[in-house]
């Protein structure tokens, strides 16, 4: 079945907080206290994707049969914000493919921006790693959450050094 991907705007932001929502509590949240798991609910609700949606550089949504299964959301040129992908839908190229659509915008539409940052759960790193992130911490535990910090150096790719 064939992925489209598609630009995400303000008018995005209740099905994309409904996926983001899913995603995170069946498959990240298990790693963070639940204090912390709340306010990411919070930050991520359909108000708050809209705010989000208004202010970002780039976000995108995955589409199935015109079921929204994957999101991305990039506030600036060299961070990516959220990444998601529905529960059953893993593993079929769709995360892979939001961060190629993500930064292809970057690289036609920010040459400035050079590497990219993120804050992975423990449930993303490895995925993270066969993008082409490298762990730039150790795994962290702030406020509740659990992280690494990975960076993405973008001319890498056409060096053969990803
Ligand atoms: C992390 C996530 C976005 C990956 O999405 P996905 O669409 O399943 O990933 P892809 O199918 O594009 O995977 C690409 C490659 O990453 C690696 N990978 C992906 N998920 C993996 C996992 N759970 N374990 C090990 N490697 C994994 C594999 O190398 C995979 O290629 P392969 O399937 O050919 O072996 C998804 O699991 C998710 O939404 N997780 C919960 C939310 C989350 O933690 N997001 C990150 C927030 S920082």
């Amino acid at each position: 079945m064939t992925i489209v991907i598609r630009i995400a705007t303000a008018a995005d932001a209740e099905d994309a907080s409904a996926l983001i929502h899913m995603s995170f509590l069946e498959l990240a949240a298990k790693d963070w206290e639940p204090q912390a798991v709340q306010i990411f609910l919070d930050e991520s609700s359909p108000a708050s994707m809209r705010e989000r949606l208004k202010a970002a550089t780039y976000a995108a949504g995955a589409y199935l049969q015109e079921r929204l299964v994957g999101f991305i959301l990039m506030p600036t040129p060299t961070l990516l914000g959220m990444l998601f992908v529905h529960p059953q839908s893993l593993r079929r190229g769709i995360g892979r493919a939001l961060w190629e659509a993500a930064r292809a915008h970057i690289g036609s539409n920010f040459p400035q921006a050079i590497t990219v940052e993120l804050n992975s759960t423990p449930y993303a790193v490895v995925f993270y790693q066969s993008l082409g992130f490298f762990p730039i911490s150790s795994a962290f535990q702030r406020s509740g959450t659990r992280a690494t910090r990975m960076a993405c150096w973008l001319p890498a790719r056409s060096l053969g050094a990803e």
